[in-house]
């Protein structure tokens, strides 16, 4: 791994990587090709432990003319693909940047690394790498008592979104079946901490908790997610970039399995806690149910087992502890957390998506 294409390296999970691999490594040159949609931003790679091996290139990983560009010209030998549209509401109310994106986006980045590893052999194919980001969702839904999934588990994506990414999954493994493009996947399950849009259950919670507005929980709110602090996700990619298989795929998961309500309450406990003065306090009693997510996945469990017997990776940080570096994190970067929610674009998004659920309910 010497020139690495990160793409979405703006956005939540890839600014937090490339941290991460600037970190650890200390000679990796990363290119980070970022859209900056609503989700990204340049003040999420603020202050990079080393920002002379970080080039920002604003653009669409749709743009084959880009991707081929950079391929060539930064001598890209790992590509790490983030970049998608995430966020399962949007994918309801609109779904087709969802299919562009991450289906057809994730196409032009396959067919430029075929042009440029396999084709025109710009590398030796054993020193390349398209290691594909994406998601648990696209095995569907548990019921109470059905065994966890794992990397053999059927495909039964059941939103926009998760049907998007598990397309693009299948398109991966085309690629390394077909041309023999060498690649891994990983299927990792709900993510937490720095840098995380705010429209997500976790940072909504926390942001409108520490502003006294209401906690919308969607239904009744015994859906399950198994939450991992996004540290512990760039490790689990930076374990399989470098002793993963290829052509394997591998699941990734935080043993960490809280229904959602259970999740808001530990979150307004912590809140009390660090302000026991606050009018707000109990932060509870901020709690609101609303209208339910049409179609809405009740439980997701992950088995970890591959991971963590071949790769020798594991969850570090346990929720508890995640969720206070967490509520830390947005208390201590105000700013950030501002420029987002007075954004009218943002505004726009929680009147279009809370506005409705009101009056559904
Ligand atoms: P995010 O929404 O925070 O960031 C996505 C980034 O992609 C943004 O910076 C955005 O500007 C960029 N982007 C969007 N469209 C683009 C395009 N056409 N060209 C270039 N850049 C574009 O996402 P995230 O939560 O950090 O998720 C990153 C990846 O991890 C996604 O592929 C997602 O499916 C996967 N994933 C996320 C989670 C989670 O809990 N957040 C869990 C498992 C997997
Ligand atoms: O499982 C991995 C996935 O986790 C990723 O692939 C997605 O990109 C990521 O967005 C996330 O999807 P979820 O739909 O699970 O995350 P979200 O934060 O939107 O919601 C988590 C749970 O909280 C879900 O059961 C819906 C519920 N929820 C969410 C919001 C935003 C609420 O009850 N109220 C809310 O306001």
């Amino acid at each position: 791994m010497k020139n690495i294409l990160i793409t979405g390296g703006a956005g939540f999970i890839g600014s937090n990587f490339i941290r991460y691999m600037l970190e650890i490594d200390p000679v990796v040159q990363v290119i980070n090709l970022d859209l900056l949609t609503y989700a990204g931003s340049m003040e999420n790679l603020k202050d990079l432990p080393a920002p002379e091996r970080h080039t920002f290139v604003a653009g669409d990983i749709c743009d084959r003319a880009l991707v081929n560009g950079i391929m060539n010209h930064h001598r890209i030998d790992t590509i790490v693909h983030f970049a998608a549209e995430t966020h399962v509401d949007r994918s309801i109310l609109g779904p087709a940047q969802f299919i562009q994106t991450n289906i057809v986006g994730t196409f032009s980045l396959l067919e430029a690394a075929r042009k440029y590893w396999l084709d025109e052999n710009a590398m030796p194919v054993d020193t390349v790498r398209f290691h594909h980001v994406s998601t648990d969702e696209v095995f569907g839904s548990l019921e109470p008592t059905d065994p966890p999934f794992c990397e053999t588990t059927p495909y039964d994506p059941r939103s926009p979104y998760s049907a998007s990414k598990a397309s693009s999954d299948h398109l991966v493994r085309a690629y390394h079946h077909t041309y023999g493009l060498p690649v891994t996947i990983s299927n990792c399950t709900n993510n937490y901490g720095p840098y995380q849009f705010p429209e997500k259950l976790i940072p909504l919670m926390i942001t409108n908790a520490m502003a006294g507005k209401p906690l919308p929980v969607y239904g009744d709110g015994q859906q399950i997610r198994d939450w991992l602090y996004v540290e512990d996700h760039c490790e689990a990619i930076h374990h399989i970039l470098t002793g993963g298989q290829i052509g394997e795929t591998y699941a990734i998961g935080g043993d960490n399995q809280p229904t959602n309500m259970t999740l808001i309450n530990q979150i307004c406990a912590i809140l009390d806690e660090r302000f026991p003065e606050s009018p707000n306090t109990p932060h509870s009693k901020l709690i609101k149910t609303v209208a339910d997510r049409p179609g809405h996945d009740r439980r997701y469990d992950m088995d970890i087992t591959r991971i963590k017997t071949e790769l020798g990776w594991k969850p570090r940080e346990s929720l508890g502890s995640g969720l206070t570096r967490t509520i830390e994190w947005y208390m201590n970067h105000a700013e950030w957390l501002n420029a987002i929610r007075g954004r009218e674009d943002f505004k726009g998004w929680v009147d279009a998506n809370y506005n409705a659920r009101e009056s559904k309910k």
